[in-house]
């Protein structure tokens, strides 16, 4: 059966599609915080995530990053790869900001010596707690060699990235993951958008990222899209809002 809801997430949707193998992605209009406990429908924050996930998808893609996304079909609507989700959140941590600041009471801002990689299991009902590399094997939620390419892709996807958006006067602070099985690889998933990545620019070390609406500093979507817009200038694409 074709357009069927398979999921609702927090910030998209997911139908079927008469083809057995994709997956159709609905980016929403939705900001959550605290694990989904607050939750506030934001009119054009969908457009701009999509726009945004879809440029940095490509330019992955583009540099050998193999992901979940076939074709963009319309404005806030992609088609995907049908993957077996890990249920990992995968972080990579460049500098000290958010839950990491607080755990190890270190300064926001402060670089690290050398990037760090969390993994959070993903249950919302258990608050996607950490888990470390011997309890998720032994879980069985990945193999040791699973692990070792969901690292290496990780940092990889890091150094693009931290590349790209240094052209666009951007630090990339930290951001999160999801992988997915398919056809016996694992795949680059999910989305990459200011939702679930930390960016800082680089002059005025203001947040250009969902910290604006989890600590209430300012309109999500007018700051989005000042990420939009640089990406757009560099990558190409439509940046209209
Ligand atoms: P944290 O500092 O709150 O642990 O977040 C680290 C990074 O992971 C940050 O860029 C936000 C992102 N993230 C998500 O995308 N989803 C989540 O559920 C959490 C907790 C973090």
């Amino acid at each position: 059966m074709s357009n069927e809801l398979l999921y609702s997430g927090k910030a998209k949707d997911v139908f079927t599609t008469a083809d057995p193998n994709v997956l159709k992605m609905v980016y929403k209009d939705q900001a959550t915080a605290l694990n989904g406990k607050r939750k506030e429908q934001i009119a054009g924050k969908g457009l701009v995530n999509y726009r945004i996930s879809k440029l940095i998808f490509q330019y992955l893609m583009a540099n050998g990053v193999e992901t979940h996304l076939i074709e963009n079909v319309s404005e806030t609507e992609q088609l995907v790869k049908k993957v077996a989700i890990v249920p990992l959140e995968v972080v990579l941590r460049n500098a000290v900001a958010g839950s990491f600041a607080r755990k190890f009471g270190q300064e926001p801002g402060k670089r690290l010596a050398t990037p760090i990689i969390e993994c959070y299991y993903k249950n919302d009902a258990l608050d996607d707690p950490a888990i470390n590399i011997s309890q998720a094997t032994a879980l069985e939620i990945m193999t040791p060699a699973e692990i070792e390419v969901i690292e290496a892709q990780t940092k990889k996807i890091n150094d693009l990235l931290i590349n790209l958006f240094n052209h666009i006067n951007i630090d990339l602070i930290d951001f999160k993951l999801e992988f997915g099985r398919y056809d016996g690889r694992l795949i680059l998933a999910d989305e990459f958008s200011p939702d679930n990545c930390r960016l800082w620019d680089q002059d005025t070390h203001e947040s250009l990222d969902k910290d604006v609406f989890r600590l209430n500093k300012g309109d999500l979507v007018s700051v989005y899209d000042v990420v939009l817009q640089r990406l757009a200038k560099i990558l190409g694409g439509s940046a209209d809002v």
